[in-house]
This record gives structure tokens, sequence and C-alpha cells, in this order.
């Protein structure tokens, strides 16, 4: 593939600004409807290259609503703050008396979700004059970039995740706990393919990431944090990222189900203000067999995982 702009559309113009991840999109304007071909040709950057970056779109949140749901239904994220007329909406605004929290950790949005979101959509509308940047990586090439014998050895497995770094959100009391415990019943903890398939592509991409990943199924937990911790290492290789540098009316989507990002905390307390929208993703699945857990199991007697929370079965006496 060239790396200088490729021309895909009478108006859209690619052009690749990172080797593993990342294009940016020029020749649109998002205050204007597309037509058909032009967002089938961004469409189809989008699942080629991962991330997409729209420059200088001096555009309304409901603009970036519409470009959205071109895509697909906006969700709406469980724990983070929204208001009532625009509860799509996350506004990440954050300054010496909002500082920054918890997006500082390599992950993919929402897999604690059984159905993760397909993408993400963030707008800067203040940002400092440097600092706060974002890291993208391909967690298709972190995929790629590992040994066949590991390849092999992860194929078919699952992993548990969990909407684990939220619990810090509640307090102690008991009305707290009470809607912590509404939150475990309607998101408990779900299992992913380790290696999923993309749902347009084929490709296979890496789908473990650190702030939501608790655990390996059927191995025992020293084997899953190994593996884990191995894995997360994946995603921190620069070879596959993409570093995104924010200015005033850029936008950047990622493909959720193939990218982890990392938003760097270096900037408090200056101001940085984004909007965010979320895609309705589907469920993950795997284009290899499932492991039978069950014979994994039976290897590992009482000392295997056994329940979502990657805690050990009692040992026998
Ligand atoms: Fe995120």
């Amino acid at each position: 593939m060239p790396d200088e702009a490729m021309a895909t559309d009478s108006e859209v113009r690619v052009r690749r600004i990172a080797t593993a991840c990342g294009v940016e999109i020029d020749g649109i304007d998002l205050t204007q409807p597309l037509s058909n071909s032009t967002f089938s040709a961004i469409e189809t950057a989008f699942v080629e290259h991962e991330v997409l970056v729209f420059r200088d779109q001096e555009i309304s949140t409901e603009d970036q609503k519409t470009f959205g749901r071109r895509f697909g239904d906006l969700t709406v994220h469980p724990f983070a703050p929204s208001s009532g007329d625009a509860p799509e909406l996350i506004v990440f605004d954050n300054d010496a008396d909002n500082p920054p929290w918890g997006t500082d950790v390599w992950h993919s949005d929402e897999t604690f979700r059984a159905e993760p979101p397909l993408g993400t959509m963030l707008r800067a509308l203040i940002v400092p004059d440097y600092g706060g940047d974002t890291l993208f990586t391909s967690m298709s090439a972190a995929y790629e970039g590992l040994s066949d014998r590991m390849q092999q050895f992860i194929s078919g497995l699952e992993a548990v995740h969990d909407f684990k770094p939220f619990r810090n959100l509640f307090e102690s009391d008991p009305a707290s706990r009470e809607k912590l415990r509404a939150f475990e019943d309607r998101y408990p903890p779900v299992s992913h393919p380790v290696v999923r398939a993309h749902p347009v592509s084929g490709r296979k991409v890496l789908f473990v990431n650190p702030q939501f990943t608790l655990a390996i199924k059927g191995m025992d937990e020293d084997e899953s944090q190994a593996l884990l911790k191995l894995l997360f290492h994946q995603a921190e290789i620069p070879e596959y990222q993409y570093r995104h540098r924010w200015a005033p009316n850029t936008m950047v989507l990622w493909d959720n189900r193939s990218v982890q990002h990392y938003a760097i905390h270096d900037y408090f307390p200056k101001r940085r203000k984004l909007e965010r929208i979320t895609i309705k993703g589907d469920r993950p699945f795997s284009s290899d067999p499932v492991v039978d857990i069950a014979v994994v199991r039976s290897r590992k007697g009482s000392r295997a995982i056994s329940d979502a929370h990657g805690g050990h079965t009692p040992k026998e006496t």
C-alpha cells in the first residue's frame, strides 16, 4: 500500500500518519450530510487503518452525533456522568479542579460489556499548549507480532472482563453498596475470546486489556496472570502505536474492536476539554475453536480457576 495520499473517492483523501494504524481523512465537511459513496470510503478506511483523524472540523455536538450514527446506534456509558438531554455524550472537561481520572491505562472501551463498542469518537474543544496526547495501538498488529508458537497457544482461549476500575466510584455506605450490587447484576463479568476475529475484515485481534481483563479462563491464577502480563505488554510496543497530538476541532474515531488507547495524564492542572460519543458494537467472536475448558480443568484439578472473578476453588484436604 502506498504511504502517500490515496485517492479513494472524488472527495475523500486518506493519508497515512503512522505505520501500524492511523490515517488522516481530508476533503470532507462534517457539517454537511455525507453521500453514501463518501461514507463508504470512510468506512473502508476505518476498518483498514483502525484510527481516523479528522482535522479542522468546526462542528457541533449534533454534527458529531449525526456522523457517529452513520456507523451504528450510539450507546450510553453506564458509569460516566452524562446530561439528561444528551445521555450518549460524555464530556471530559479536566482542569485543576477536576483532575483527569482513570484513562491513563491501556484499554479498549467498555470491554466489560457483553457487546463492547464498535468505535469511539472523540472531538477536541479546548486543549493545553502541550501534553494530553492520546496513544493508540493496533491490536491486530500486536497479535501479528506474536510468535507462531504463542499465537497457537492463545488460540481458542477466553478471558474474563469486569468493570473493576469503576468499583472505586462507589462509597462504602449502604446506599452506595446497594447501587454497586445493582450494577453487578446488570453487568456481570463476561467472557470474550483472547483472540477475536474482526467482524468485517476477519483479521485476528489480541483482545485483552489491563483495565478490564481479570483472568484467562481455565488456567491457574499464576499462569493466567503471567500470560496476561505478557499479552498486555504487546500494547506498549511503540512500533504498533500512533501518538495523537490534539488541536481544537480535531476529531478522532477509532475501531474499538481492534485498537487500544491510553490517555496521557501529563497536563494537570491545565485545561483539556473533549466530547465523546460511543457506537454500539456486537458480541466478540473467535474464528478458532474454543479450547475445551473442561479438559483443561481436569488436568489442573481443584487448582483451576472456576469462577468468573478469577479466584481459586477451595483445595481438597
Ligand atoms: Fe477510553
